[in-house]
Formats: structure tokens, sequence, C-alpha cells
């Protein structure tokens, strides 16, 4: 494999309101529409559709939208041997309410996610082994995401971990991670400082550089992102193609996607290319609706993305 990705799959339950509904009331929708969602199965599939090897380790419910899911990874050519099934729980589900103004209220039921555990992630040693890059964050078990780590580390198998939803207490993660990716608001959590634009983030990089891993990586939505590794002495401001964006959602899983992809199919191209490159496919996604609906397929993206020369000119 070229990306493993340990992690959660969700389906979004969509529903468009005109306003959002209060306690007790029943309103009339617009318009209903099912997505796949998930930390996990977003990175994965952006991984798989830009051609490399990808195998995600997750858990759906012994239910329609488990194997619907199942099914849907398949067809993105995802390796699914670790994708279990439960029947303790339902496979994770995300109503959301989009009103008029676009604004939107969201349940997060985590279900079948949690019962992805150190077992299982055990259970895919043989995978994690034979892996280039392992990717994963927070949003199933911490323990289980933690295991995984240590496994890729003990293997000498290089590791992205994006801080996702990011919380305090999280100081053990960090001597066990290479490569750790937070956004602006995930970097002021653990930094306790405020990270309002590319200054800050360069200065907050720094500062988490120092909690243990070997690279940060700082995503800063249209401002692209901060990049800095320890042989630095400062970080780097990686900017990125201004695009007219639409719809954001899934943005920063595509860019881990992408990076991992990037890094372990490429390693010729260095950290700092390689970023400019999933900062491009990742604005690329935010020009249209959806999560996993808006990413690209290598086949639709510029050929130079995946070329020799590099494309990222620094002043
Ligand atoms: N408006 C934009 N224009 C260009 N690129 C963007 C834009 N928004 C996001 N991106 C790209 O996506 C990456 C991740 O975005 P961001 O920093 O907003 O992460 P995020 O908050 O985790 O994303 P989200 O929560 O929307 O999935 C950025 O580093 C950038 O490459
Ligand atoms: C960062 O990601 C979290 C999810 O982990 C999200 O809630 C938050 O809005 C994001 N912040 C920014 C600045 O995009």
């Amino acid at each position: 494999m070229d990306v493993v990705v340990v992690g959660s799959c969700n389906i979004d339950l969509v529903s468009y309101v005109p306003r959002l509904p209060a306690a007790g009331e029943t309103i009339v929708g617009s318009k209903f529409s099912q997505g796949f969602g998930g930390k996990g199965a977003n990175p994965a599939v952006m991984s798989a559709r830009l051609g490399a090897k990808t195998a995600l380790i997750s858990m759906v419910g012994e239910d329609s939208f488990g194997k619907e899911y199942k099914e849907d990874l398949i067809k993105n050519k995802i390796d699914v041997s670790h994708v279990g099934t439960t029947s303790k729980a339902a496979t994770g589900v995300a109503p959301i309410f989009v009103n008029d103004s676009g604004e939107n209220s969201i349940v997060v039921v985590k279900g079948a996610n949690d019962y992805l555990t150190k077992e299982c992630v055990e259970s895919a040693k043989y995978l994690i082994q034979n892996s280039k890059i392992l990717l994963c964050n927070l949003e199933i078990d911490p323990k289980a995401t933690l295991h995984a780590l240590k496994m890729a580390k003990s293997f000498n198998i290089r590791s992205l971990f994006n801080m996702a939803p990011a919380t305090t207490g999280l100081e053990d993660y960090f001597q066990y991670c290479d490569i750790l990716v937070v956004n602006e608001s995930e970097a002021e959590i653990i930094t306790g400082m405020q990270v309002p634009g590319v200054q800050e983030a360069k200065t907050a990089a720094k500062s988490i550089l120092q909690k243990g891993c070997q690279v940060v990586i700082v995503t800063l939505g249209e401002n692209g992102a901060a990049v800095m590794s320890k042989a630095d002495d400062e970080a780097v401001h990686i900017p990125t193609p201004k695009v007219q964006a639409m719809d954001t959602t899934g943005a920063g899983d595509a860019f881990c996607g992408s990076l991992a992809v990037f890094l372990s199919t490429k390693p010729e191209l260095g950290l700092q290319e390689s970023v400019y490159r999933a900062n491009r496919i990742a604005g690329i996604t935010v020009l249209s609706p959806g999560t996993q609906t808006s990413y690209p397929h290598w086949k639709d993206l510029p050929p130079e993305l995946f070329g020799e020369e590099r494309l990222l000119k620094l002043e």
C-alpha cells in the first residue's frame, strides 16, 4: 500500500430547510441529499482518486448504510479488507440541516466508529507494516489512533496525523507522529495563542514543533499553509492560487489525503513542493459542492501536478 488510513466513515444526511427547526417543531424541507463523509474515508477517497494504492481501516454497522458505504469504497478502488462490520451500533451518521442563508446545524452520531478499537488496528498490523505512510485523526477512539501511530513508529513507517477535532491534553501524541497537520483553530487550541493569519501560523508551527513531531503544517484556507520541519530555523509560508470558493467542506481532508499521496509516491519532490501541490488539489475541491463529490480524479487534473518540474516558486 502507498497510503493506509485509520479513521471514521459517516453518512451525511443533508436536509435543505427554509429555517432551522425549533424544539418540538415540524417544518417542511425543500430538498434532501445523502453523501459519503467521515474524516477517515474522506482522505482515503482523495488518495485513491489520485491513483495511490490505498487501504482504509474503519468500522461500519450491520445495516444498509454500512453496506452502501463499503460498496462505495470498493468503487473508489480502496482496500476494504479491514473495514469491519459491527452489530453493536449503527453506521456513523451526520444529519445536517442547511437553511436558506447557508447556515447549518449538524448532529454527529459516531455509532459504529466507536467500535474501531485498538484491537482492530492491531489486527491490521500487516497492512500498516507494508505501507509507505499512515494517515489518522481523532474522529475515532483516540486510543485506537494513538496505537496506530505507535505501530507505525515501531515499523519505521512515516505517519501523518491530522489532529482534528483537537482538544487539550494530547501531549502523548506529538512524540509518535512524524507530520502533524492542523488548521488555524486547532493550532489555537494546541498553543493557546491566537492564529488569525500567516505570521501567527508560522509562530504557532514553531511552537508546536517543540512538542516532539518532525514536521508541523498549519493549513490556512485560501492562504495555503505554513510548514516547518525540525531541520528548519523558521516556518515557511506556502501560498496557493486564488480560487472562487463555493463549498469548503472536506478541504482539510482532501489536503491531508493529497499530501500523503505525494509524500509516499513522489518522495523526490520534497516536503514544500508536496504541500504546494496538496494545496492546489484541496483548492480545486472548494470549487464544487459536497465533500467526496468534489474530490477530483487524477486524470481530470493538470498533468503538471504529477510531473517532475517544481511548481512552487518562493521569493
Ligand atoms: N478558499 C480557498 N481557496 C483556496 N484553497 C483553499 C480554500 N479553502 C481551503 N483551501 C485549501 O484547503 C486546505 C485546507 O483548508 P483549511 O485550512 O480551511 O482546513 P480545514 O479548516 O480543516 O478545512 P475544512 O474544515 O473546510 O475541511 C488549505 O490549506 C488550502 O490548501
Ligand atoms: C478546523 O477544523 C475543525 C474540525 O476539526 C473545524 O471545526 C473548524 O471550524 C476548522 N477551523 C477553521 C479555521 O477552518
